[in-house]
């Protein structure tokens, strides 16, 4: 689709003017001018109601960013997504992520195929396997039902999964233990493994290629763990398979039967609600899984039809924009003032920098703006007795998603509302701060009057929502899902790829034998890299007494 370039779009300029004027007006001022701005500037969608009111916008600014959203073809885009247009452009691929949560008597044809009913033969397939599970059906080698399941995956193939079964604990079987190992550091498998029994212990090795270096490593170790106690086999009752490639996990010496299988068209950072979720469904049984599926698609449905002035992805998306491309805000936190959801900000840091950290737009141009933030977070209230002070006080700006629940899953006298008003505090005194007339009203020693001031005007969104369920969940997701695709449609640049990680599995690929090695290697590298190994060899050899 030809565009004018990004910078050149009128409603961009009129954004550049527009923030131009906006820059230096305060929140403080635009909420006293504004009596029911609170009320108004709020969107609700799937379960999660949003307000949007603190941060450093007004109905012109919100009128301007949809003026952008049209002219860059956020809808547009959209349909052509939900149509599986090839919109992976680098891949030549369609995206059909929203048909993972399609409700079975529904349809998506691609190339003369009905993935929606692919999708649900393998919800059905999960569904017997998980049942078998957590009903004690499935036997290992000697005959004992699983207890432990270890998910081996990394990036998609690891986050989703750890992120949802840390997430929905609350729905989960707590005689099973569920662990996870992603990192090809050996400590990860080793800590793992330690105490359990293999007898009793299920693999399920997750990769959409099922050529990823550390997953296939780990893999490896874990099945001479289950080979040395259990003989040769036992591997088809250890050891299940999660990918889009039949014949290298056959290769690798697991069954078809004990495969399940997923598609190119979802990208491996959009998969945790494919068959890369089969931890998840074993852990909170088929109905739930079901039920997250279902706030998925909830919200898919409302980002699919919802004008976009009322669409809560497109809004949080272009909000994304205005800080990252008119204040140029580096950076953006998301914190869940929930414990489960403590994984969620590493969830996100691969959906939104995988999808949205490019340089290069789909007509193969450099960018002349900047793409994605960098995101971060952790669960609220820690952060707020560790980094809080910066984001309040420091000279970054960070807008922040603020996320929580109006009730709590584990009711314990007053800890809930306690922490509820830490995001409603937090989200106050980051938009007003606190004056230096408010300071000197306090009594506050006149020296220390400056550094007390808070200057506000530091912009949050608040997500809320009743209580963490596995639906709210999938809504969630989805959501961020699809305000990563409103950002990426803005910039012009393919979300659905990740050609930036491949040099370095190269390079690494070039470097493990130097350091294999049992004979000095001749070494072709830069003289810090060079040095580098020579000096890791010295200290390998030095260190021989811990067996590596
Ligand atoms: O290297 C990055 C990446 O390709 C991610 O995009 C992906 O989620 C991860 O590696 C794991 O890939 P796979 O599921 O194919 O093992």
């Amino acid at each position: 689709m030809p565009f004018t370039p990004l910078r050149q779009r009128s409603s961009w300029r009129a954004l550049t003017a527009h923030h131009r004027e906006l820059a230096s007006i305060h929140l403080r001022e635009l909420f006293s001018t504004d009596a029911n701005r609170g009320e108004r500037l709020t969107v609700e969608a799937a379960g999660l109601y949003l307000d949007y009111s603190k941060n450093r916008i007004t109905d012109e600014t919100m009128r301007l960013l949809f003026n952008l959203a049209n002219e860059s073809g956020v809808p547009v885009r959209r349909d052509q997504m939900f149509k599986g247009v090839h919109i992976n452009v680098s891949e030549n691929r369609a995206d059909l992520s929203f048909a993972l949560r399609m409700p079975k008597d529904s349809s998506v044809i691609l190339d003369g195929v009905d993935v929606v009913a692919q999708v649900h033969g393998v919800l059905d397939q999960m569904t017997k396997f998980s049942n078998s599970i957590r009903s004690g059906e499935w036997r290992g080698e000697t005959g004992l039902p699983i207890k432990n399941i270890i998910n081996i995956g990394i990036g998609g193939s690891d986050l989703g999964p750890v992120m949802a079964y840390e997430a929905l604990r609350h729905y989960s079987r707590r005689d099973l233990t569920f662990r996870f190992v992603s990192n090809v550091d050996s400590t990860d498998l080793a800590e793992a493994l330690r105490d359990l029994d293999p007898a009793e212990t299920l693999f399920i090795v997750s990769s959409k290629t099922f050529s990823t270096l550390e997953t296939l490593t780990n893999a490896q170790s874990a099945r001479e763990w289950i080979v040395g106690s259990l003989g040769e086999e036992s591997v088809a009752k250890h050891f299940v398979a999660v990918s889009t490639h039949e014949d290298r996990v056959r290769e690798f010496g697991i069954e078809s039967t004990n495969m399940f299988g997923f598609w190119d068209w979802v990208g491996g950072r959009y998969s945790m609600d494919s068959a890369i979720g089969l931890s998840t469904m074993v852990a909170i049984g088929p109905e739930n899984f079901m039920e997250m599926l279902a706030g998925f698609h909830e919200m898919d449905e409302h980002f699919r039809t919802t004008p976009i002035e009322r669409n809560l992805p497109v809004i949080m998306g272009m909000l994304a924009v205005w800080y990252r491309n008119f204040f140029e805000f580096p950076t953006a936190g998301v914190m869940p003032y929930d414990q489960y959801l403590k994984r969620l900000p590493a969830y996100l840091q691969q959906l939104t920098m995988e999808s949205n950290g490019k340089h290069v737009t789909n007509e193969g141009d450099r960018v002349d703006y900047d793409t994605s933030a960098i995101y971060w977070g952790e669960p609220g209230t820690n952060g707020q007795h560790s980094f809080y002070q910066l984001i309040h006080q420091g000279t970054t700006i960070i807008p922040l998603d603020l996320i929580c629940f109006a009730n709590s899953l584990n009711p314990l006298g007053e800890h809930h509302d306690i922490l509820s008003s830490n995001v409603f505090a937090q989200a106050q005194a980051l938009a007003f701060g606190k004056t230096a007339d408010e300071v000197h009203a306090d009594g506050s020693l006149e020296d220390i009057v400056a550094n007390r001031v808070m200057e506000g005007n530091r912009p949050t969104n608040v997500l809320l929502a009743e209580v963490l369920t596995p639906r709210i969940l999938g809504a969630l997701v989805a959501l961020y899902e699809h305000s990563v695709f409103v950002q990426g449609t803005v910039w012009g640049i393919d979300s659905f790829d990740q050609w930036g990680v491949e040099l370095g599995k190269i390079l690494a690929a070039k470097i493990t034998p130097e350091l294999l090695s049992e004979s000095e290697p001749t070494l072709d590298h830069d003289s810090s890299t060079s040095t580098l190994i020579r000096r890791y060899r010295t200290l390998k050899k030095n260190g021989e007494h811990y067996g590596n």
